[in-house]
């Protein structure tokens, strides 16, 4: 969920809590879909294009953050662009059933538990499923705060040019503006990990706006 989606539906009034913490099976661990494959699902369930950004942004920063931060090689970094990639892939077709769907999907498609797992935490207040490790917990940091800089990128004439973190917690702070983006789950998923908010805005800002 983000700022994106906000914009159309009222979403609180028909998430689901998946009602289940155990997610894909063991024994497909290290099997990862291609990213082609899963830029065809994507395009397959969503046709809109802003939507689209959106998990191509949370993917970017998901990968870059496991590469540049956590260590991992180029097949460590690809489960976790895979699961910001389809995070919001089931937003568009099936509302009602927002990450079951997904997740259904994934679980057929025998891939990585890891992925699955990763993509049922980007909203624990809503699906009911807390963050454990670290890629589960940087999706829901990114999630809402990515869509959120976008938002003021797009307010900017010159877009992400010259945008800096102090005009970001500036917004942050000014409640009317994207307001329908909760800071209470930006504060509440910053509080899981150890990094400040002014070191994910920056990372956030180095890295988004060369997705397009
Ligand atoms: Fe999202």
């Amino acid at each position: 969920m983000s700022i994106v989606h906000l914009n159309n539906y009222f979403m609180s009034s028909f998430i689901l809590d998946l009602g289940r913490s155990q997610f894909g099976d063991t024994k497909n661990a290290g099997r990862l879909m291609d990213i082609q494959e899963a830029h065809e699902l994507l395009h397959l369930w969503v046709g809109n294009e802003r939507l689209r950004l959106h998990m191509k942004q949370v993917a970017a920063l998901m990968k870059a953050w496991a590469l540049e931060r956590e260590g991992q090689d180029e097949v460590g970094s690809r489960a976790w662009e895979l699961a910001g990639l389809l995070h919001d892939a089931d937003w568009e077709k099936y509302p009602a059933s927002h990450c079951k769907m997904i997740i259904e999907e994934l679980e057929r498609r025998a891939i990585d538990p890891t992925v699955i797992r990763c993509i049922a935490c980007h909203g624990p207040k809503y699906f009911g499923v807390e963050p454990e490790t670290k890629m589960e917990k940087m999706i829901y940091v990114f999630d809402e705060l990515s869509g959120f800089i976008h938002a003021v990128a797009l307010i900017r004439p010159a877009g992400y040019e010259g945008m800096d973190t102090k005009s970001v917690l500036k917004k942050l702070k000014t409640l009317s503006f994207a307001a329908q983006v909760n800071r209470e789950d930006i504060s509440d998923a910053i509080g899981r990990v150890d990094h400040n908010i002014e070191e994910i805005i920056e990372f956030i800002l180095d890295h988004q706006k060369y997705v397009g």
